[in-house]
């Protein structure tokens, strides 16, 4: 039988939560008491309350009891949508308030081989903190009933917190799901914890099994986007590297010292003020391109294409590293170029693309000039518009662009100046 930690984490949700969040888990809880059912606050949002740090992603729900029942009940209560998975007994409600939340049946899984999706039946709380990674995500806090708070510590999950340590649960846990390796890794780096003995072993045998083939590393996308998308990725994809496990997502994935200092370009990139200045851009992609730098462009497709990464990303990757010699080169000439020029060789590439080329190079002519592009240029719009060049009677049509990208270089080199200008432009040009 489990034992359950004394600990009553109560105080500490009331004053470490957003009200909001404290007040849906009372909700969550009240329903579950309702319902007689048993439900558990688990996973990462336990482990971040404990390290007083804030918790950004999901709320993981567990029920002893069928899981997606109760989703659907709540759902309802919570006025949000639900889309469930029987086979695996998980739900996940879609709320405008809280973003996702994550339900599941209390369950024991089984794995018929290594890395396939594993089996499920039913269970308790123990059974269901039992089968996942370490022993700092095994902890769950009671909800229901007079119970909430209580914390379930059986792994001492409080004790690795407390002494910076990532331990897996079982022998066998990176064989059963290779993913874990990245989210070893992943955590050591984000809480720059080290990783207990037996489980540095039990990671370096499994990449050793993964490259002789006989463990497949199946669903690894999203965890390696996960790690990308970390504060500072750094020293997690210095361990990938290290360890040998960037190689099994693609052998030509590079992270040695040049990707380090082209990562670090990256973060100081993001900490200025010219990306402050522009619109969100996805800085994952960004160091997919930079970890990808050595690939050749069908390399890259093919691996994005096995990764089942979404459009948006595979774009900007393939358009950033496609352009990056050929943009480069041209930005590095001695001579300035005109503004309408930069503009035309820049205009229609993605934020994440431009900003992989300021990461790039280490030339501050690159730099200065993108950054005049994206800060200065790539807003300038002329002060006529179609409706203008309709009134001076001129045929609406595909001239209309011709025109007012000429109207725009104008503009741009300090040739016109002003709508009036424009328009004597357009009237001695084209009337
Ligand atoms: N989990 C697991 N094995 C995996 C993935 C997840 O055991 N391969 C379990 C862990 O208990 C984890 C929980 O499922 O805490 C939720 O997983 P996830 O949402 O992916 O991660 P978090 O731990 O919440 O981490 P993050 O802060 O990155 O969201």
């Amino acid at each position: 039988m489990m034992t359950v930690d004394k600990k009553n984490l109560s105080g500490l949700m009331r004053r470490e939560l957003p009200a909001k969040v404290y007040r849906l888990l009372k909700t969550v809880g009240a329903e579950g008491k309702k319902s007689g059912l048993p439900v558990y606050l688990v996973g990462g949002m336990v482990r971040d309350l404990l390290l007083k740090v804030e918790h950004d992603f999901d709320i993981d729900i567990v029920v002893e009891g069928n899981g997606v029942t109760f989703a659907k009940y709540l759902g309802e209560r919570l006025s949000c949508k639900v889309v469930s998975h029987s086979r695996f007994g998980t739900a996940t409600l879609f709320s405008q308030e809280f973003g996702r939340i994550d339900l599941a049946t209390a369950r024991e899984e089984y794995y018929s081989s290594p890395a396939a999706l594993p089996q499920v039946s039913p269970s308790g709380i123990e059974y269901d903190l039992n089968r996942r990674d370490f022993s700092i995500n095994s902890m769950a806090v009671r909800l229901d009933g007079k119970g909430f708070g209580c914390l379930y510590d059986h792994f001492g999950g409080q004790g690795d917190l407390k002494a910076g340590i990532i331990r897996s649960l079982y022998e066998n846990s990176f064989v059963d799901d290779p993913t874990r390796i990245f989210r070893a890794i992943r955590f050591q780096g984000r809480f720059a914890f080290r990783l207990e003995r037996a489980t540095g072993r039990q990671i370096r045998n499994t990449i050793s099994l993964i490259k002789q083939g006989l463990v497949p590393l199946a669903r690894i996308g999203d965890e390696l986007l996960r790690l990308l998308s970390e504060d500072d990725p750094r020293r997690a994809l210095g361990r990938l590297h290290a360890l040998g496990a960037l190689e099994l997502v693609d052998a030509a994935l590079c992270s040695g010292p040049v990707s380090q200092r082209m990562f670090g370009r990256i973060i100081k990139l993001f900490a200025s003020r010219t990306v402050s200045r522009c619109e969100p851009a996805d800085r994952a992609a960004i160091f997919f391109m930079a970890l990808a730098r050595r690939m050749k462009t069908r390399q890259t497709e093919k691996l994005l294409a096995s990764l089942r990464y979404r459009k948006t990303f595979v774009r900007a990757v393939l358009q950033g590293r496609g352009n990056e010699l050929k943009v480069i080169k041209k930005l590095s000439a001695g001579r300035e170029p005109r503004p309408s020029a930069l503009v035309r060789l820049l205009d229609g590439l993605s934020l994440e693309c431009l900003f992989y080329f300021m990461a790039c190079t280490t030339d501050k002519q690159v730099v200065r000039r993108l950054t005049s592009y994206l800060l200065d240029l790539r807003d300038v719009k002329p002060a006529c518009n179609g409706g203008d060049l309709n009134k001076l009677g001129l045929k609406p049509g595909p001239l209309y662009d011709r025109i007012l990208s000429e109207l725009r270089d104008g503009l741009l080199d300090g040739k016109l100046g002003g709508k009036k200008q424009e328009i004597e432009y357009v009237t001695e040009r084209y009337l």
